[in-house]
């Protein structure tokens, strides 16, 4: 399989801060939407707090040496902006800085390229408190922000990632309030994607002036599917494809928004140069894919117009029905971007991964049905890339087992099994595999 995938193709894994770090109140740290959000009763499935997961603040370098044995290229981590600057203004905390420096000299130093991303969810609250991505005022503290962690950084980190998912922020953060910070706006959520957008393209230009040299954002990609074929699942599955994918990926790459109006909906709050501003910022593309989503026409006057829904006759991951697994989904989706976007930049596959139920406990995991889900996937990319889709590294999410968000420690994305009660780390039979992979890969082009 892996002799498909081109010479020069890179392997990677993921992690972000809140979710491995733990230690939410050293050195300084300020809070942030996440460390409200889990406060609120009921919020996290099993109650817990993301500290001290996986204890990644205090031992970094365990981090480190399990990317460095996997052979990776580049290991995606992610910077908490509340640790860099506490009310998300202002001069930076110093100590949280050499706290990255030390991570990103530990992954020079075992030969793997850091990949950071500076945005992976956790907004300060006094950002938030201001409000937040509603705002267009955030994406001017953002490039303040990237300006303050490039100055120190950039020196020796020329790869970044700005936001991650903003389609999940706007989506889940302020449309339906699954996430952080827990809005419930439905479509008033809209102005978060034009301001998010905005950040990441001002904080590219601020990278770009300390000298980066390939800089993209990365977005949660999924392919939609009409659950029947009639003219009104078809409706429902184009509105949610806006919505969820072309509303981000048309203004990076294609030089403007969808037609929102067509489907009711206000226009972006723009300012003229905006667009400009946003269009061709991207270095790469990052897209996040874990699954396809089925979409269903909503009965006559519910305020959204789509229901997601099972999709029929596929296996599923930890997360039951919400997450099935389809790795077509995913050459057709890079096939169909390509498609659209003749002039399409480099792609990153920033995060593909899956959760299945497994023993809480140290121990070698047999996850085999992880194993076919990574495999499957890679396949996709590498049909994709025989289409034409120039897609040139790929990235397991997640490197660890770590705190899973409003689902907290319940499911289990890990090519490492972590102790959440000891910290020991023990690699499962992914792991061994994703190593074989990407030594396999080496010794094929090297020959
Ligand atoms: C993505 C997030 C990542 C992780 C995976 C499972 O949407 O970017 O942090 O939670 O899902």
């Amino acid at each position: 399989m892996s002799a498909a995938l081109p010479n020069g193709f890179r392997f990677s894994a993921a992690t972000s801060a809140f979710q491995v770090e733990g230690a939410r109140t050293a050195d300084g740290r300020g809070r942030s939407i996440w460390d409200d959000f889990l406060e609120r009763p009921g919020a996290i499935k099993d109650g817990s707090t993301a500290d001290p997961a996986c204890d990644s603040y205090r031992h970094p370098e365990a981090d480190v040496s399990l990317a460095a044995g996997l052979g990776l290229d580049r290991y995606r981590f992610s910077i908490q902006w509340a640790r860099v600057q506490p009310e998300g203004r202002g001069p930076a905390n110093g100590t949280a800085l050499d706290h990255y420096s030390r991570v990103v000299d530990a992954l020079l130093d075992a030969g793997v390229t850091p990949l950071p991303t500076l945005y992976h969810w956790e907004l300060p609250s006094a950002v938030e408190e201001d409000g937040g991505w509603l705002e267009r005022d955030t994406a001017s503290r953002f490039a303040e922000y990237a300006d303050l962690v490039a100055e120190r950084l950039g020196d020796r980190v020329r790869h970044w990632y700005t936001l991650n998912e903003p389609a999940m922020t706007t989506l889940q953060g302020y449309a339906t309030g699954a996430l952080a910070p827990g809005r419930q706006l439905l479509f008033g959520a809209l102005p978060t994607v034009h301001h998010q957008l905005l950040a990441h393209a001002r904080a590219a230009e601020v990278l770009r002036a300390h000298g980066s040299s390939h800089v993209g954002l990365v977005n949660n990609h999924t392919w939609v599917l009409p659950l029947h074929d009639t003219p009104e699942d078809h409706a429902a599955a184009h509105a949610y494809d806006i919505i969820h994918n072309r509303v981000f990926s048309e203004p990076l790459l294609g030089g403007g928004y969808p037609d929102l109006a067509a489907l009711g909906l206000p226009d972006m709050p723009m300012l003229p140069g905006d667009l400009e501003l946003i269009g061709g910022s991207v270095d790469f593309y990052g897209i996040n894919f874990y699954n396809p989503t089925t979409v269903t026409v909503a009965a006559p006057g519910e305020p959204i117009p789509f229901d997601i829904v099972p999709t029929p006759g596929v296996p599923v991951t930890g997360f039951g029905p919400e997450w099935p697994i389809m790795p077509e989904a995913l050459r057709d989706l890079l096939v169909d971007l390509r498609r659209r976007h003749p002039q399409l930049p480099p792609v990153i596959i920033g995060e593909n991964g899956a959760s299945f139920p497994e023993p809480d406990r140290a121990g070698r995991v047999e996850d085999a049905d992880r194993i076919d889900y990574l495999a499957g996937h890679l396949s996709a990319v590498a049909e994709a890339i025989a289409q034409g889709v120039p897609v040139e590294e790929y990235t397991v999410w997640s490197l660890l087992d770590n705190w899973e968000w409003a689902d907290g420690y319940t499911q289990r994305f890990g090519l490492v099994h972590v102790d959440f009660e000891t910290g020991e780390r023990t690699p499962k039979a992914s792991y061994d595999w994703y190593r074989d992979v990407i030594a396999r890969h080496r010794a094929e082009i090297s020959r």
